[in-house]
């Protein structure tokens, strides 16, 4: 059997910023909570115990399977979701199964598993956000993925402070 796709999943704004005080550096980008359901519709969320704690009150897994990587405890406040000690664990046992793994942050995440990735969808927020950031994605040697062509939706709004596209990209053969 195949082992399960590694998808990134991440909104980065063009200086890198992806959060603030455990929240995103911006308001809102419209569509992006519907396509982004669409898109891990089926798979497993692997994510880092701040990520969690940032989901929306009531975060409704729907038929995905929530995977927190914690490394200390207590973790009583993690109810509805799997907990592993480290990613490396974590990527090992879902690599096992066959869901499509879908790592959505934070940094140390996607610094360990960007390596084992197929694919990433990325918003690009076309907008700086690093006077008000503390979180950032990793950064990326580009080069070594390629976007594909027709996956570009351009997102805008009266009910945001940004202008955002998402762009999947594949990684170059190695
Ligand atoms: N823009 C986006 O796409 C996006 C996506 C996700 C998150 N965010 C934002 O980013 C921020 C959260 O990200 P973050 O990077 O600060 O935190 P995070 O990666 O979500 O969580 C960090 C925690 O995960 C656990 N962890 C991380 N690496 C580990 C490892 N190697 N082994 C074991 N456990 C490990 C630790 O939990 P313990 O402390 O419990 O041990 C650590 O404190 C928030 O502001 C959030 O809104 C943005």
């Amino acid at each position: 059997m195949s082992q399960p796709k590694v998808t990134v999943v991440a909104a980065v704004s063009l200086d890198g910023a992806v959060g603030y005080r455990g929240k995103l550096p911006w308001r809102r980008i419209p569509g992006e909570q519907a396509a982004f359901k669409r898109l891990t519709s089926g798979g497993v969320l692997l994510m880092g115990r701040k990520t969690y704690e940032s989901l929306p009150r009531g975060f409704d897994p729907g038929d995905r399977q929530l995977h927190v990587v914690s490394s200390l405890g207590p973790n009583d406040a993690i109810s509805n979701a799997f907990v592993h000690v480290t990613i490396s664990c974590a990527l090992r046992m879902l690599r096992g199964g066959d869901r499509e793994i879908f790592v959505i942050g934070g940094t140390a995440l996607w610094e360990v598993v960007l390596g084992h990735a197929d694919r990433m969808v990325i918003t690009h927020v076309l907008a700086p956000f690093s006077r008000t950031a503390d979180t950032w994605f990793p950064v990326l040697d580009w080069s070594k993925w390629v976007q594909i062509a027709g996956a570009k939706v351009v997102t805008w709004g009266l009910h945001t402070d940004v202008i955002a596209h998402r762009i999947e990209y594949r990684r170059k053969h190695r």
